[in-house]
């Protein structure tokens, strides 16, 4: 059953107050839940109420306190709750019976080592009570809590503490009201045997919150991080937007069953315990930043997607796309924000633009869905910020601020739509701003291309930039979309020429002229990667110039990687026809020059010696060959670390600290510039390879915190070193007691692009420590695998593909959204060659012809076959 956008309805009863008592038990949880009901006077009159409901068994119903008998209830295929004939307005009450130790779906009420934990987003609360479950049905909520007290001391929920007391048994309860009017995927319950890291913060008009963060005893010294995260992006959405937190607490719970990454219930938000939990010894740079960067995240939606909600999930960017933008934003605020700009567009480029051009392409406002989980893609989160981050360059900073404030304004406590948004931030700016919409419903990425031309009499210089967007599924003719193209003019000494700006790029094609220009400029286009598209047009000797010279950082770095692609395109087709391969000069010239600067900003040289990644150089292949990729850039790797060895060897040295452990961007830098120094000398030739190989065996068992020992053991897992296999067992015996680090040694093997790593990972997939029912494991596992080692997943045999095949059938049983999420690598059989398209798609056949299939994993494997 598809569900189309154009359908919507409104909401034929409206709840404005729910009054809900769980009462809970590993296998017969009660739900008792009072409604307050009325008809939706902006809604076609019903006489019958209906209700979502699934896996819920019905114990007891009562109207205005009226017993409801057989006669005026039905059951609905799906799980939902028929009332007939009801009055204008009144009180249902139902009870239901619930299975939390039985859920292993991980949605709506759940259990993760004997404590409670639920996911209400997209359409989990009707797996706790029969409600109207869709975002435009925004109730207040009153939650107590009764549970047995030795088991579960902690009882929380949204809203402010309203009591708590004894019962007999040995059983206790507490109850919370949440003053704010929210819709029900907001709901959240925690209950069980946690301990809290505790802090306070005072908001700018003088409320004093009380900060929580709850995980499992012995976790209490891994909240710090997270805590500091929390602080900050409070004080910066008070100062960057005005927004003050609502309530007089606020509090994360951890955990480590759970399907994403984070959830922004009401004022009791619910993280996987990868984006909370942080010791030096334990997690990595990367993992410090994404705490930092989650925590913002769902702290923001407080404002972007709480106070001000969506109408329906067509509209899910509205509060993604927007969130993950003010989330970016901080990031980048707290450090260096070209650095953080070029991890985004990796980021957007690795999973967004794959997606845009494969058979779940969508826009980011999607037309239609079978089953909403499916949608929360890189689409409708990355691009969507790309979206907001353009408007945002076309009216300007002070008029977004505006925007913003006006949208707050005339949509507090409403559940709105994309539209809305988008008006608001016109109607604040003065910006016509109707044509711009139509990146929020046109999918595929647009192809900008330029060129340019120079008359040496008059001085004047024209460039021509022209956009065209591919056909999606679904949308086979495309309309020009505006393009803000932020650019300046470089001179050939390498200096900034006057006539820098941005140009707005709205027709299929536009061309702009520059009068009164000394010579002829390379064109440095798209600062700060101001629009998410890909640009080509530009000759390798203007992209080799601008790596050089241009003065904005995010140019510089993008230049440089287009050269490398360009050269390990060329490259691609030379050990196709066999050729010998010799190293670039051209870009080993760009590489010496990185390094010759690299102390000036180890982050930015960090982020400018990793070479495109095999499936980026694969994305832009007509047919892609993933053994001629993956050995053109292993040859890659090996040349510049043979033709740099001193250097690399010097920085690896140099770079070795002794302080104590920090975690600001320039020490995560010097960290990143060392260890991509360590990746490249351990694959040189010779007496430097081997010393290579001896750095990172020394630096793996003398290593003082996670980032260093991974990054040696990650060299040495991709290596033949004698010392591997005893490295990752002394992981291993080191660290099984952590599952968050045990996650890292699962990864670590599953994407050694070894001959023997697909024996590696079916072994690993018996292993003791492995649990397809864990979701940051089955991860760990699969997903390292089939979207992380290019080469061994599209072995010819089509082994990898009927690994992921099985893998996904099995987890389809178990947690259906997990399993929707991992077959995604074999969509995009397009891509590949004939033979290994076919082998895809078997892979794609055989999911399909299971019996019982779940609606979300047939929606992505049939749309796969179909593209
Ligand atoms: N709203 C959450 C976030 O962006 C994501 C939760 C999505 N969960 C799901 N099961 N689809 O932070
Ligand atoms: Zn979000």
């Amino acid at each position: 059953p598809t569900i189309r956008r154009e359908d919507y309805r409104p909401p034929a009863f409206l709840v404005d107050q729910v009054d809900l008592h769980l009462a809970l038990h590993p296998t017969a949880t009660r739900v008792k839940a009072k409604l307050a009901l009325r008809r939706n006077p902006a809604a076609a009159p019903a006489a019958d109420l209906e209700l979502d409901g699934e896996a819920l068994t019905l114990l007891a119903a009562r109207l205005d306190g009226a017993p409801l008998g057989a006669d005026r209830l039905a059951h609905l295929p799906g799980g939902g709750l028929r009332v007939a004939d009801v009055p204008a307005a009144f009180t249902l009450e139902t009870e239901v019976g619930i299975s939390p130790e039985a859920n292993s779906e991980l949605s709506g009420l759940y259990l993760s080592g004997g404590n409670y934990f639920t996911q209400c987003e997209a359409e989990g609360f009707r797996r706790i009570t029969y409600f109207p479950d869709r975002p435009d049905v925004m109730a207040r909520y009153t939650t107590t809590l009764e549970a047995d007290r030795a088991a579960c001391p902690v009882l929380l929920s949204n809203g402010n503490p309203d009591g708590a007391g004894e019962l007999p048994d040995g059983r206790h309860w507490a109850r919370w009201v949440d003053p704010h009017p929210k819709p029900s995927y907001l709901f959240a319950v925690v209950a069980g045997d946690l301990v809290a890291m505790r802090d306070r913060f005072t908001t700018r008009s003088g409320r004093k919150v009380a900060l929580g963060i709850y995980v499992r005893k012995g976790d209490e010294d891994a909240c710090g991080h997270a805590m500091d995260s929390l602080k900050r992006s409070m004080a910066w959405d008070e100062d960057t937007y005005g927004l003050e937190y609502d309530l007089d607490v606020f509090n994360i719970a951890a955990v480590s069953d759970f399907n994403m990454g984070a959830m922004e219930n009401k004022g009791l938000n619910v993280f996987n315990t990868k984006y909370i939990l942080a010791r030096p010894e334990t997690a990595t740079d990367a993992d410090y930043e994404g705490i930092e960067t989650v925590v913002a995240h769902e702290y923001f939606h407080n404002w972007t997607g709480n106070r001000v909600t969506c109408r329906d999930w067509f509209q899910l960017s509205l509060k993604e796309g927007l969130t993950v933008f003010r989330d970016q934003h901080f990031s980048a605020d707290q450090g260096s924000a070209a650095v953080k700009r070029i991890g985004d567009v990796r980021r957007l480029r690795a999973a967004q633009f794959p997606e845009d051009a494969g058979p779940m392409a969508h826009p980011v406002r999607p037309d239609s869905y079978v089953e909403i989980n499916n949608f929360y893609t890189a689409t409708v989160y990355q691009k969507g910020a790309e979206v907001v981050r353009m408007m945002r360059r076309l009216i300007g900073e002070a008029n977004f601020r505006k925007g913003m404030d006006l949208y707050i304004a005339r949509h507090d406590n409403q559940a709105v739509t994309i539209e809305d948004f988008v008006r608001a931030m016109q109607d604040a700016s003065g910006t016509d701003l109707s044509r711009f919409a139509r990146w929020y419903a046109q999918a595929g990425t647009p192809a900008l291309r330029v060129r340019d031309a120079f008359d040496k009499a008059s001085g004047r210089y024209t460039l021509t930039l022209a956009q065209s967007t591919p056909p999606t599924p679904g949308q086979p003719e495309k309309q020009p979309v505006p393009i803000p193209v932020a650019m300046g003019l470089i001179g050939p000494d390498g200096a900034e020429l006057p006539g820098a700006g941005l140009l707005l790029l709205e027709e299929a094609e536009q061309g702009f002229t520059f009068e009164g220009l000394p010579a002829k400029p390379v064109p440095s286009l798209l600062r700060g990667y101001s629009a998410p598209v890909k640009l080509s047009g530009l000759s390798l000797e203007q992209l080799g110039f601008l790596a050089a010279h241009d003065t904005d950082p995010f140019v510089r770095w993008d230049s440089a990687q287009q050269y490398a692609t360009a050269e390990m395109l060329r490259l691609v087709e030379e050990v196709r026809s066999q050729k010998p391969l010799a190293l670039p000069e051209g870009l080993a010239a760009i590489f010496g020059a990185a390094l010759d600067r690299a102390m000036e900003d180890p982050a930015f040289a960090a982020e400018a010696l990793v070479l495109p990644s095999e499936d980026f150089v694969a994305d832009q292949m007509a047919v892609a060959d993933p053994e001629a990729i993956h050995a053109m850039r292993q040859f890659l790797r090996g040349a510049l670390g043979t033709r740099f060895s001193p250097r690399l060897a010097a920085l690896h040295g140099a770079l070795e600290e002794t302080g104590p452990y920090r975690i600001d961007g320039a020490s995560i830098g010097r960290r990143a510039l060392r260890n991509a120094s360590l990746a490249y000398l351990a694959r040189a030739e010779g007496a430097a390879g081997a010393e290579g190989l001896a750095r990172a065996e020394q630096q793996f068992e003398a290593g003082r915190n996670m980032t260093d020992v991974l990054a040696a053991l990650r060299v040495l897992a991709d290596s033949d070193s004698p010392a591997r296999q005893a490295a990752l067992d002394a992981f291993h015996g080191k660290w099984r007691h952590d599952d968050l680090v045990l996650d890292k040694w699962f990864a670590i093997q599953a994407s050694a692009a070894r001959p023997d790593a697909l024996e590696a990972v079916r072994a690993l997939a018996r292993h003791p420590d492995f649990d397809l029912r864990n979701p940051n494991r089955a991860r760990s596992l699969i997903g390292a695998f089939a979207a992380g080692n290019p080469a061994r997943f599209h072995d010819a045999s089509g082994d990898g593909y009927r690994f992921l095949a099985e893998m996904v059938i099995a987890l389809d049983a178990v947690n259906t959204q997990v399993a929707a999420r991992l077959v995604s690598p074999l969509g995009l059989w397009k891509r590949q060659d004939a033979a290994r398209g076919a082998l895809m798609r078997a892979g794609l056949e055989r999911i399909l012809a299971r019996p019982g299939l779940s609606k979300g994993t047939y929606e992505k494997v049939s749309k796969s076959l179909a593209a």
